[in-house]
């Protein structure tokens, strides 16, 4: 490990001298030209134009249009103080079939592109491949077949050729766990392949390609070749808090074969020439091992300058005997993948910025001789344009914690060289589509029009310091607003609050400072002006899927509240947030003091609401169980228990094999009902066999398909959901199954429809009513003074004849 010093000059917490600031884009997310210049066809056209695969079916041909922008593209990164970017080499532009001829017009993009980087003194990096495979190779086979990664080094040759003397540092593959498992694994993003093993052969083919091009880089002398890795750490959710605590033997295990698949099955083959012996253990069970020659490891195994890292979220696992294997990550039978207890951005990752210091500080302690660049770190969150400005302090704050993160590990040690934001604009998210957005730069994918957010402005003073402010960026404040406008605290206060006491001036002049520092009221703000709305908004937050809107009770549930806070002399108003519109209304609603309190029904874990209200200061109680990173008071009722007691009466009843169908994985019920389910089985030595639905009656069909074809001896079945029960036992009695005698089968909920089902069927009763109006009581007690407190109400087993 080179031993850097940092030093700590005065205010600022400095980065090494000559330390490399920049962003990072890839070709198929924002050039868009998709058929310009004798471009061919990729794998992700093809992906994106196929109904169904992108979210609202958005496709890359136009993304940030960048191929035709890049000029303006390159004058806002000069703007930005960017030093270095890193952008991708559209595979289909250069060989638009994959192999043979050159296309110079494609060449020329990139040269355009090189010249005018280097013009503005931004070092350009380039990819040779972030996923957008020419789709004539994917047709002979794509990444499954060994010639792609020879067809690869010829690319590699060509762009090298044109561009070698101006482009000193070189990434050949871009996250080649993401390619081939999310790729040909499960298939959720291009070529849409879904198979264990041709998710292993594609990364062996990946990793060939990428020793191949290494050694075509190298002879072509090129300065720095690097390879591109998406690296996290594996933790158990113990050791998230904790990283010194001792695992037992199990988690051990089961953290270690984790690590092996996601982060060692690239770097020990690429940095040492083999492959961890778990892995190949694992591989020769899915699909054997006939696709790895002799020489390949050696030929993998190139000398590298750089490793880049892609840091977004870490991985967290712990043992759980039954849990059958995680599609993406097979051959983890037995390890459960819990998600961290953190806040999540937008895409649902859990922020965890010390998982960067962790997989910096272990890569220069496990692969010393590697120098360092963090390719890929940024979040996307719901941003909102306010004029011309957009205050997404949240990414900010990202930034902010993955820097002092990354300053943490060079102070350890770590031979870190730079960082690179993902992303420099929003962009073609993949999957996601457009509307996850990334960038430091916002994008409206209507009129094409740049905005720099607020923390593209930051990131530029970062830069400019050569690192950050010793003290953290504090949130603005209340005093700060009234010291920009000249006017007193409770002048601000009285504004927010919509007090019709200030004048016409002064409110556009207090508003003016609230926009400008991006001021988001709380409570301190609140509490200067005490007044009553006597209105209680009622938030819905859930998409009616996961809310069970089409389901009578949820009306009965709203009707509840209602009753019991209009009796109170409350006005209720009824709001929908199930969308980032939706969401910033109700907020900013709370906020201006509209309401004195909101009851929200949330089942959802990651939904960013409740803590986003819980920081307007106004009270909030929540209809349903808050995600762990939220604390807010709610009412629940007992799912964990309601489960645990059907399983045990299945027991009860002789049963053996019991099988779950579970809710959606990221609803707090369906999480708890699992656990419940978990929890009954614990000490029996009955493994869980678990299948998942959507709560929807059709998906409870679907999953009980499903476990009759995993487990055909299966004697009993607990569903969490009545509607999806409903549907398992259609499929249990039209598969010529007898119930309660062969297969026995509890519901959850107790929807009226379950007393008319033949057999009747036996369920565990939620009191949905009474934990409604239990709701509005605590928020009314709270509003009077008294405790936030929260309230867990019990369920009952309801026994009929299907079990
Ligand atoms: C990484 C990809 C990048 C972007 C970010 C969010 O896995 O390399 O293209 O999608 O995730």
């Amino acid at each position: 490990m080179t031993a850097t010093t940092v030093s700590s000059r005065g205010e600022t917490l400095a980065f090494p001298p000559g330390f490399v600031w920049g962003a990072a884009t890839a070709a198929y997310q924002i050039e868009g030209g998709v058929r310009e210049g004798g471009r061919g066809p990729s794998v992700w056209d093809t992906f994106s134009h196929t109904p169904g695969r992108t979210a609202d079916g958005h496709t890359g041909d136009v993304a940030c249009d960048h191929y035709r922008r890049h000029a303006d593209d390159v004058r806002l990164m000069a703007e930005l103080g960017l030093r270095a970017y890193r952008f991708s080499v559209a595979w289909p532009r250069i060989q638009p079939d994959g192999s043979g001829p050159v296309n110079a017009a494609g060449l020329d993009f990139y040269e355009r592109l090189v010249d005018e980087l280097l013009a503005a003194d931004i070092t350009p990096y380039a990819t040779l491949y972030h996923w957008d495979l020419p789709q004539a190779l994917e047709d002979r086979g794509g990444w499954t077949d060994r010639d792609t990664a020879y067809r690869f080094a010829d690319y590699a040759r060509a762009v090298h050729d044109r561009l070698g003397d101006r482009v000193g540092t070189w990434m050949t593959v871009n996250e080649p766990w993401v390619a081939a498992v999310l790729g040909y694994g499960i298939g959720v993003h291009a070529p849409g392949r879904a198979s264990a093993a041709e998710a292993f052969r594609a990364s062996h083919h990946l990793l060939l390609a990428h020793g191949l091009s290494a050694r075509v880089l190298r002879e072509g002398g090129a300065r720095e070749i690097a390879l591109t890795l998406n690296l996290a750490p594996v933790l158990t959710p113990g050791r998230l808090n904790d990283p010194e605590l001792t695992l037992s033997e199990q988690d051990a295990e089961a953290v270690d074969r984790v690590d092996c698949l996601i982060n060692r099955q690239f770097l020990d083959p690429t940095l040492r020439g083999e492959y961890p012996a778990p892995v190949l253990a694992i591989m020769d069970r899915h699909g054997g091992l006939g696709h790895i020659r002799d020489g390949d490891l050696k030929t993998i195994n190139q000398p590298v300058d750089l490793l880049g890292i892609n840091y977004y979220t870490p991985c967290v696992v712990r043992s759980e005997p039954g849990e059958p294997a995680n599609a993406a990550y097979p051959g983890t039978e037995d390890i459960l993948f819990s998600g961290a207890h953190a806040p999540t951005t937008a895409m649902g990752w859990a922020i965890v910025p010390t998982g960067l210091t962790q997989v910096l500080t272990r890569l220069s302690r496990d692969y010393p001789e590697v120098g360092l660049l963090v390719t890929e770190n940024g979040a996307a969150f719901d941003d909102v344009v306010t004029g011309d400005r957009v205050h997404d302090t949240d990414r900010t704050a990202f930034f902010e914690g993955h820097l002092r993160a990354a300053h943490a590990a060079i102070e350890a040690g770590a031979d870190l060289r730079g960082f690179l934001v993902w992303s420099l604009l929003d962009n073609f998210e993949w999957a996601e589509g457009y509307h996850k957005r990334f960038g430091i730069v916002h994008v409206d994918f209507e009129t094409q029009r740049r905005l720099p957010k607020d923390s593209a402005l930051w990131y530029r003073e970062v830069i400019r310091h050569n690192g950050l402010h010793r003290e953290r960026a504090r949130r603005p404040t209340l005093e700060a607003v009234a010291a920009r406008a000249g006017v007193s605290r409770s002048t601000v206060s009285r504004v927010i609050n919509g007090e019709g006491t200030v004048s016409d001036e002064f409110r556009a002049i207090v508003m003016n400072a609230v926009n400008e520092l991006g001021y988001v009221p709380n409570s301190a703000a609140r509490s200067l002006v005490t007044r009553r709305t006597d209105s209680i908004a009622l938030v819905v937050s859930d998409p009616p899927t996961v809310a069970g809107a089409d389901d009578p009770a949820f009306s009965a549930v709203l009707r509840s509240v209602t009753r019991e806070l209009e009796e109170a002399g409350k006005r209720v108003t009824l709001m929908l947030a199930d969308s980032a519109d939706g969401r910033l209304r109700v907020e900013r609603y709370a906020a201006s003091g509209y309401v004195d309190g909101v009851v929200l029904v949330s089942s959802h874990g990651a939904d960013p609401l409740p803590p986003a209200l819980a920081r307007t200061g106004v009270p909030v109680v929540l209809l349903g169980r808050p995600g762990a990173a939220a604390h807010v008071p709610y009412a629940d009722v007992d799912d964990a228990g309601g489960a645990a007691a059907a399983v045990a009466h299945l027991l009860a009843r002789g049963r053996r094999r019991i099988a779950a169908i579970s809710g959606p994985p990221d609803s707090t019920a369906s999480q708890a009902r699992l656990g419940g389910y978990r929890e009954g089985l614990r000490d029996t030595g009955h493994r869980s066999i678990i299948a998942i639905g959507d709560l929807t009656l059709a998906s409870g069909a679907d999953a009980m398909h499903q476990l009759l074809r995993d487990d055909p001896a299966l004697d009993a079945v607990f569903v969490a959901g009545d509607p999806m029960a409903i549907g398992a036992l259609r499929v249990l009695i039209r598969s010529g199954r007898r119930v309660p005698e062969d297969v026995a089968i509890v519901g959850f909920g107790d929807i009226p429809a379950a007393s008319h089902t033949v057999p009747a069927l036996t369920t565990v009763c939620t009191p949905g009513v009474e934990q409604a109006r239990t709701a509005a009581r605590l928020l009314l007690r709270h509003l009077d003074g008294g405790p936030a407190s929260s309230v867990i109400l019990p369920t009952e087993l309801v026994i009929r004849e299907s079990t």
